[in-house]
């Protein structure tokens, strides 16, 4: 188990040694606010709470808040509210129409010296967009995330951190691994770079399983062949039980993706992921029809 992290201390006071933070980086919070707790967003609020950050939480649909009110959150009425007086403010939102959306009521409330740290997948466009429009003295931090809820609720996250990222490095450690990334934008950049690959991954796997159907391969034959080869890593995850990323979120990241660059495999895998609306709840394994005889 990682050990615990105490990001309790003010930006005031001196922080605990934590390695590789100088004393010119005092600027973590005690006093998160963190928006949007959805499959992401409640495993990493609770990760913070339980790390004894002093968080306040908001949900656009207040009863997904309730959970964490029982944990000692506190919950604010609006993003304006969960803002005021935190020295960082994370949003883990659908995409970017939902960030865009909630940083109207939001960047206005944000206070001189705060942070604000965005780790949904919204894409580098989206990112610089948001830079735009924060008040003067506020600052950006693109923090998204690779993992799942599993991994999100034991801390253990891979973090693409870009920006000014020493102001929140504890705050971000106590979710995972921080990896820097460069400038503002960066970690947004790699993160579309890495879940694509991911995603396209899950479904060359599904195609290759419907090709052992056709040619009368056993489906459990072909996966164990398959965890000898490079092909392991993305059989695994479409195979994954424990993780919970909806199709319509790996949709929308292939969206980004080629909306950026001319990716005709991709925009093929798009078309994969919106051809079942049925499926655009469930896991990114529901790719892989007939997922249970691969296991
Ligand atoms: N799930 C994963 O395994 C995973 C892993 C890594 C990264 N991500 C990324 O992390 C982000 C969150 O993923 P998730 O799985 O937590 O998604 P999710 O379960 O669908 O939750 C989405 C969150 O966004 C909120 N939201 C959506 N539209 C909104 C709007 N217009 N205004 C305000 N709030 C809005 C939802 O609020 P309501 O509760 O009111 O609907 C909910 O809190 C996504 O960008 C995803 O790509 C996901």
């Amino acid at each position: 188990m990682a050990p615990m992290l105490d990001i309790r201390w003010s930006h005031r006071s001196r922080p605990p040694s934590v390695s590789g933070m100088s004393d010119s980086h005092t600027t973590p919070s005690a006093r998160i606010a963190f928006l949007g707790l959805g499959a992401m967003g409640l495993p990493m609020a609770r990760r913070l709470l339980a790390q004894g950050a002093h968080l306040t939480v908001w949900n656009r649909t207040a009863a997904r808040a309730e959970p964490l009110a029982a944990e000692g959150a506190r919950v604010a009425a609006s993003p304006a509210e969960a803002a005021d007086g935190a020295d960082t403010v994370i949003t883990m939102l659908s995409g970017p129409g939902a960030v865009a959306e909630v940083a109207d009521a939001l960047l206005p409330a944000l206070a001189p010296g705060s942070v604000l740290v965005e780790m949904s997948g919204i894409g580098p466009k989206a990112v610089h967009g948001l830079a735009a429009r924060l008040p003067e003295g506020a600052h950006l931090v693109d923090a998204p995330v690779m993992g799942s809820v599993d991994r999100a609720a034991q801390g253990a996250l891979s973090v693409l951190a870009g920006g000014p990222v020493e102001r929140v490095r504890p705050v971000l450690e106590a979710l995972g691994n921080v990896r820097e990334c460069g400038p503002l934008g960066s970690g947004a950049a790699l993160k579309l770079v890495l879940i694509n690959a991911l995603i396209g991954g899950v479904a060359v796997v599904a195609e290759a399983m419907e090709l052992a159907d056709a040619l009368g391969v056993p489906r459990g034959r072909a996966a164990e062949a398959m965890a000898a080869t490079p092909m392991a890593g993305a059989l695994a995850r479409a195979t994954s039980r424990e993780a919970d990323f909806a199709v319509r979120l790996a949709a929308k990241d292939v969206r980004l993706a080629t909306g950026a660059a001319h990716l005709p495999l991709l925009e093929a895998v798009g078309a994969a992921l919106t051809a079942d609306p049925s499926i655009e709840d469930a896991d990114l394994s529901a790719l892989l029809k007939g997922a249970a005889a691969t296991a």
